[in-house]
């Protein structure tokens, strides 16, 4: 049997620290699915969280004619200038935001923009809010840096929508942060400006953080992209996570950035300094160029999206006893399956458990996310992998 983190802790005396998190459930289904897929097993995967096209070529050829012009050294740890300038124009341009070329810092994905974020402002005792559904890797981040994550719990009949009255009755004394992430992974609720707002002013006024994790804000499908950073009179509590992952199909290409005020981006490159440095050179060069480039790249793939979303929430709510709210942005379906407990069957990881060993579909159990009732499936493929995939569903789910 593999031995447990705290076994293993014990055995070989790792930190404390490491203890307190665990490996993202994302990731595990991603190497299950891999090792069927060694073992020939043709899996249908539904469980990835990145975009299924290609990067655009203009984006390809700007790193390949970087690395040509040997631009393959160091660079300032928090990112050229041209990429922060690129940075902080894309964004004033796009939601009217005012940030200048030092409230930026360019980082290894937005994985790890807000990882640098929670580190350089969250301390040990202090209560961070998350609200539920959540992304995996909030939970942990908090808790790495000695934080206490503060669940809040939404309703999935209101489209798990989060409202300035929810955040306001789980703040305490204690409360150094509150997290939003719209549209959300893995729910795509979108929140409206007018709760974020709400929310972003009370944090303020209580001296607050907020950390708004805007890795999907451009696949917005209510027809209304929405920053916090528009609020510019709270921006001196306020972080934002960006990310060109999702927006430019770029997952493997790791840049993501934070928007702060420049005391928490220059506490950010210093913890920066201290591990990783700067994002890869030559990505930087690519990433200037996609933030600069034509945007026509990123409003063709939000169409695709829009016609995929479509498209599985119909065949999802087609197949007796699953219940789907219906997304409203990123490129997830959170479908809820608590009709096929019983049995055997106990909770969301076993039918995802099903679902991958009998009919070959990866999915996220919801777990990982929160909630116990539902499973996560990436919508990021193509119409007629969608199509196999609900079948093999619709096959085994009638088995139970
Ligand atoms: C909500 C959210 N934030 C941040 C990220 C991190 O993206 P990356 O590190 O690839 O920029 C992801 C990736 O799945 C995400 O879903």
């Amino acid at each position: 049997m593999t031995p447990t983190t705290t076994e293993v802790t014990q055995a070989i005396k790792l930190t404390e620290r490491l203890n307190r998190i665990e490996p993202s459930a994302t990731m595990a289904v991603v190497a299950e699915a891999d090792k069927l897929r060694g073992q020939g097993i043709d899996v249908v995967d539904l469980g990835a969280g990145e975009p299924h096209f290609a990067t655009p070529q203009h984006i390809k050829d700007a790193a390949i004619a970087a690395i040509q012009e040997n631009f393959t050294k160091y660079t300032a740890v928090a990112g050229t200038a041209e990429l922060r300038d690129a940075i902080v124009q894309r964004h004033a341009a796009d939601f009217g935001s005012d940030y200048r070329r030092e409230e930026v810092v360019a980082s290894v994905g937005g994985k790890h923009a807000l990882f640098n974020a929670i580190q350089v402002l969250v301390g040990h005792g202090d209560e961070v809010i998350l609200p539920v559904p959540y992304w995996v890797s909030f939970k942990d981040i908090i808790r790495y840096a000695g934080g206490k994550p503060v669940l809040i719990e939404t309703d999935e009949s209101r489209n798990f929508a989060l409202t300035a009255e929810m955040v306001a009755k789980a703040v305490t004394a204690r409360t150094k942060m509150i997290i939003l992430n719209s549209p959300s992974n893995p729910s795509g609720a979108v929140m409206q400006p007018e709760q974020v707002r709400e929310i972003v002013r009370m944090a303020y006024e209580r001296g607050i953080w907020v950390a708004s994790d805007e890795c999907y804000v451009y696949l917005n499908y209510t027809g209304k992209n929405f920053s916090v950073g528009s609020l510019g009179e709270f921006r001196e509590r306020m972080v934002i996570l960006g990310s060109l992952s999702k927006t430019y199909a770029m997952t493997g290409w790791r840049l993501g950035y934070a928007l702060a005020p420049a005391a928490v981006a220059s506490a950010i490159t210093k913890l920066q300094s201290q591990s990783t440095s700067n994002a890869t050179s030559f990505v930087q060069k690519a990433a200037a160029a996609a933030l600069k480039g034509p945007q026509r790249c990123v409003e063709e793939m939000r169409q695709e999206y829009i016609k995929l979303r479509d498209h599985v929430v119909s065949g999802l709510r087609a197949i007796p006893g699953v219940r789907c709210t219906l997304p409203e942005g990123a490129f997830y379906a959170y479908p809820n399956v608590s009709a096929f407990f019983g049995g055997n069957v106990k909770s969301a990881s076993d039918v995802a458990g099903k679902l991958l060993r009998e009919a070959h579909v990866a999915t996220v159990p919801g777990e990982g996310f929160g909630t116990a009732d539902h499973i996560r499936l990436s919508y990021a493929t193509s119409i007629a992998e969608l199509d196999r995939g609900l079948e093999r569903m619709r096959k085994s789910l009638a088995s139970l």
